[in-house]
């Protein structure tokens, strides 16, 4: 499905992605851990097109997409939400998931018409419902709860469906409620099939609970990856990054 090969990127002598080599199987839910700076989102901006690897691969079904343009990566399948939510602030949650469909570059707001009407109402409300905002729908983003933005981002990806969908810190900035219902939805997505799910995040109590897969960055290095269970007692991980204060981790 998704598969990196030997990626690498540096930005003058900061090597923020070192010759990384990750394999995402169809249908799974990975996390993408590390300290900050490891260079977790560096990663995804890769992966979706926003920066240019210095070398390596990124194989998409096959299909190296390496040098395609983002609207392109979106149109292929790989949908992204972002650390901090990219939203058109002015518009209603309906409009900026319609509009998100009638753009041929997905967040952009040329409106070029590429759904009728109807279908862009139907699929934006869909989507309102997988994550729970069928009730906002006319609520203007900019006036959301912090929240409601981190989920309409992520419905800004989905409207688009994808195959792939990238999660840079869903749950940053929220209290244990909004949490709870972040990831409860998240998995959710996940469970009812056909996606698969990179997921970047601090909170590793949520990383161990819904994660199969996770591979550890640091210093832009693939450190180690494995199941939960031998990431929680890899003593390399342990050294790099879990035995940091989790105060310190957020
Ligand atoms: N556009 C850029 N120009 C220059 N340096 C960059 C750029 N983007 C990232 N970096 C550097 O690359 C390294 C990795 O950054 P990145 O944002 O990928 O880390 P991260 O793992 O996502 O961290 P965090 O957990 O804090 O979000 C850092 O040293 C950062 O300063
Ligand atoms: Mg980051």
């Amino acid at each position: 499905m998704l598969k990196v090969e030997n990626l690498r990127k540096s930005f003058g002598g900061v090597v923020a992605t070192s010759d990384v080599s990750i394999d995402f199987p169809a249908g799974s839910l990975s996390a993408v851990i590390g300290p900050n700076g490891a260079g977790k989102t560096t990663f995804f901006n890769l992966i979706s097109g926003g920066l240019q690897p210095d070398s390596g691969r990124i194989l998409l079904d096959g299909e190296d997409i390496v040098g395609l343009p983002s609207s392109e990566i979106v149109r292929k399948g790989i949908g992204r939400a972002f650390q901090v939510a990219k939203l058109f602030k002015s518009l209603t949650v309906e409009e900026s998931l319609r509009g998100a469909l009638q753009s041929p570059l997905g967040r952009s707001l040329q409106m070029h018409g590429r759904f009728p009407t109807d279908d862009t109402r139907d699929r934006a409300h869909k989507v309102m419902e997988q994550l729970g905002l069928q009730h906002k729908a006319d609520i203007i983003s900019g006036n959301l709860s912090h929240g409601d933005q981190k989920l309409l981002d992520i419905a800004l990806a989905l409207v688009l469906n994808p195959k792939v969908l990238l999660l840079d810190e869903p749950v940053a900035g929220m209290g244990p409620e909004e949490r709870t219902q972040m990831i409860d939805t998240v998995y959710a997505l996940w469970k009812k099939g056909g996606l698969t799910v990179v997921l970047i995040e601090h909170d590793m109590e949520i990383v161990f609970r819904i994660s199969q897969h996770i591979h550890v960055l640091s210093y832009g290095k693939l450190l180690a990856h494995g199941n939960p269970e031998q990431i929680r007692n890899n003593p390399a991980v342990i050294e790099a990054y879990l035995g940091t204060p989790k105060e310190a981790r957020a």
